[in-house]
């Protein structure tokens, strides 16, 4: 249900669960996408006459209230956005809430402070919720990034209020559907990032979805070990050898066509501009050597599998894309896969954590056919797992 679904909204207290959970530093907001992201929702119930009451979490304070954890610092940013005042309640529940939301006018904004100051919002204690819940009407989830917890005011509200997805929850659902759910094919999946461990779940969903995945980054030196291939120094799990060939063996059964770097950039040091040289997989590496990169021959590979592909949906970078010149394939990879999404002949889609940032990086985020917000949920949703706060808006 989204809020084209919801009633008359004039007149209305709508409790709204956005993601607020951005980058700060020094109690200043350092990257705003995220309350970006929140202003159709809010701007949409603001003119169709309803009252917007915010709740969110910020960091993690584990049910104590932890004063550097306050979402205060946010209401100037989001003012500032907005256009428009934003009053802040400073405890998320109680008898000061309610007075402040009675006070503000119909198309005001109130923001309440973290919901994680109290413990249960983590427990999804219903009787916290049912406080949440005397604040308003209506409950919008607009926080897809916060939808893999089953929180009071992530998933518990949407049974005690009329619950509806926000404006920027549809849009990421029916980007991941596009991506996932119902893609047009051939598919094909980027997965990278440093470690095997933290994707398993990720790999084995993806290999039964996908009619190729190319794998990169610090996890692909444990794919080519398994294979035998010399990795010499590199970051790898090499105990997860047996694991990666599970993997493989599973994708060749799938029909799933499995793309790892058939060339390397290597370094003996981590630092902006280190000495490289480019290696062929299979030649000898020295103990000292570490793959830092996709080398130009793989990067030619996937940009020829991308070409081939009509959905692409991509997590995590080729490389150490921080540390420049280790950032090469995952920018050229980023701008070939941009370039075709912007020409209409391939909806690619990125999300979770590194990636966006490696997609901002190459300066392609804005031609992507989406890139999500979310970092967990984003990977909780690659791993086929139901996410609560999703699962408890479905009709
Ligand atoms: C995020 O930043 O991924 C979300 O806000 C969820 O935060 P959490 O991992 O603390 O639940």
């Amino acid at each position: 249900r989204t809020l084209d679904d919801a009633p008359a909204l004039a007149g209305k207290t709508a409790l709204v669960r956005v993601d607020f959970n951005v980058p700060m530093e020094d109690g200043k907001v350092t990257e705003d996408t995220r309350l970006r992201v929140a202003l159709p929702t809010i701007n949409k119930l603001r003119d169709a006459g309803a009252r917007v009451v915010l709740m969110a979490h910020f960091d993690r304070p584990k049910g104590k209230v932890v004063p550097s954890m306050s979402l205060q610092p946010v209401v100037d940013d989001l003012e500032h956005l907005l256009g428009a005042p934003v009053r802040f309640a400073a405890d998320c529940v109680g008898d000061e809430a309610k007075t402040m939301i009675a006070d503000v006018p119909l198309g005001g904004v109130v923001l309440l402070e973290n919901v994680r100051f109290h413990a249960g919002e983590e427990a999804n204690d219903p009787a916290f919720a049912a406080q949440l819940a005397e604040l308003g009407d209506v409950y919008v989830n607009d926080a897809f990034s916060a939808a893999h917890r089953a929180h009071a005011s992530t998933e518990g509200l949407a049974h005690l209020l009329p619950a509806y997805a926000g404006e920027s929850m549809r849009r990421e659902l029916d980007a991941l559907d596009a991506a996932l759910g119902k893609p047009q094919k051939p598919v094909m999946g980027i997965v990278g990032g440093a470690k095997v461990s933290t994707k398993l779940d990720l790999l084995k969903n993806l290999v039964g979805k996908l009619d190729r995945l190319a794998i990169g980054g610090g996890m692909a030196n444990t794919f080519l070990f398994a294979q035998g291939i010399d990795i010499g120094g590199s970051l790898a799990e090499r105990d997860m050898a047996d694991t990666a060939r599970e993997i493989l063996a599973e994708a060749r059964a799938r029909g799933c066509e499995i793309l790892l770097p058939v060339d390397f950039v290597v370094a003996t040091e981590v630092k902006p501009g280190a000495a490289s040289r480019p290696v062929v997989a299979g030649q000898p590496l020295s103990a000292d050597d570490k793959i830092l990169d996709a080398g130009p021959a793989s990067v030619a590979r996937l940009v020829d599998a991308l070409t081939a592909s009509k959905t692409l949906i991509w997590n995590g970078p080729l490389g150490v894309f921080e540390v420049p010149p280790f950032d090469t394939a995952t920018v050229a990879v980023a701008h070939h896969a941009a370039a075709l999404a912007k020409a209409g002949v391939l909806t690619a889609v990125g999300g979770g954590g590194d990636t966006v940032a490696a997609l901002h990086h190459a300066g392609v985020a804005d031609d992507m056919t989406f890139v999500s917000t979310a970092g967990g949920a984003f990977l909780e949703w690659m791993e086929g797992k139901p996410l609560p706060g999703v699962e408890a808006l479905r009709v």
